[in-house]
């Protein structure tokens, strides 16, 4: 049984190709038998179908008329667009997005299961249509007050501040329902990197706008949307609190705020929401 394991986690399909993009691929992923050796695997863009030949998918790319997800806009900025799917309603979508996205996501587990979860679907928009450029997923119920399950910007749009802005947006959302959320453990390398630069600088901004300079934990807490482990977690790696008699007590002066905020990882977000272009309420 072990064996079979770790024969079938070998990664096959070395490289998707999607839309204009040709992305190489990272970690296994479980597509049915018959696609694992294809080297290249050809997916839409907008119904995420997959196909192994690529008269196939040209012929499908002809066919489908999809060109833009499933569900219901709710975030138009410019061209950045957000889409809300169900995984009751759309199932197959669901399906297929986190048979990919498993490509690019090492330790999480699959479900074919998609009714407990809902997916926000972040696109760029052109005159040819919404192309998908990450997302995330969140239960619809989550007893630890999860805010995301799974995140992901794709290879080729990672590292221009898509990550952030899908972490902010789940703040957003867990704000509007009002909880104090934290991402699903355990969390990626790249994802550790992402939050950590998120949680910081949000953080430093709460403190600098903040005239006393006692604010407490459980203050940052509620201004932030973060839960007070994360928080303690941030301060932690920006040496910024010290354990006094059995509390964590934040230790901090301006200057500090003002030199951690000038280096690159806690710069200004490239990408902020901007709530006017909001249409959501939740769900409950
Ligand atoms: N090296 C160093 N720092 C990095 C790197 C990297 N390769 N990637 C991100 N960072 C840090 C940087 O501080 C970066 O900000 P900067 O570019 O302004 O310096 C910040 O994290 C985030 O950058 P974004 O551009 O906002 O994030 P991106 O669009 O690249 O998306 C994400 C981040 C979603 C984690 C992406 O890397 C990804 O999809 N990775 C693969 C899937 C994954 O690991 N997902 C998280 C799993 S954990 C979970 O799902 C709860
Ligand atoms: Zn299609």
């Amino acid at each position: 049984e072990k064996e079979h394991q770790s024969i079938t986690k070998i990664k096959y399909i070395d490289k998707l190709q999607f839309g204009k993009y040709e992305i190489v691929t990272w970690y296994f992923s479980p597509f049915p038998g018959e696609y694992r050796n294809a080297q290249t695997l050809y997916v839409c863009e907008y119904c995420l179908k997959y196909m192994r030949l690529e008269k196939s998918y040209r012929y499908h790319l002809q066919q489908c008329t999809r060109r833009h997800p499933p569900g219901r806009e709710i975030y138009r900025k410019d061209t950045i667009s957000i889409y809300e799917v169900n995984g009751k309603d759309d199932a197959l979508y669901c399906q297929l997005l986190c048979l990919m996205a498993k490509l690019f996501l090492d330790h999480k587990a699959l479900y074919f299961d998609m009714d407990p979860f809902l997916f926000y679907i972040l696109c760029e928009i052109d005159k040819e249509g919404s192309h998908i450029v990450g997302y995330f997923s969140k239960e619809k119920v989550s007893l630890d007050n999860y805010n995301v399950a799974c995140i992901l910007v794709l290879p080729p749009h990672q590292r221009k501040g898509y990550g952030k802005l899908l972490i902010a947006f789940s703040y957003e959302l867990s704000r509007k329902e009002g909880v104090i959320g934290s991402p699903e453990q355990p969390l990626s390398d790249l994802g550790r990197l992402s939050y950590r630069s998120y949680w910081g600088y949000t953080l430093l901004e709460l403190m600098k706008e903040c005239r006393s300079s006692s604010q407490s934990i459980k203050e940052l807490s509620e201004l932030s949307g973060m839960t007070t482990d994360d928080i303690i977690y941030t301060l932690q790696s920006m040496k910024m609190i010290k354990y006094w008699k059995g509390q964590h007590v934040i230790c901090v002066t301006p200057k500090t705020i003002n030199d951690l905020l000038q280096l690159p990882q806690y710069k200004r977000p490239k990408l902020t929401i901007d709530l006017d272009c909001l249409d959501w309420r939740p769900h409950n």
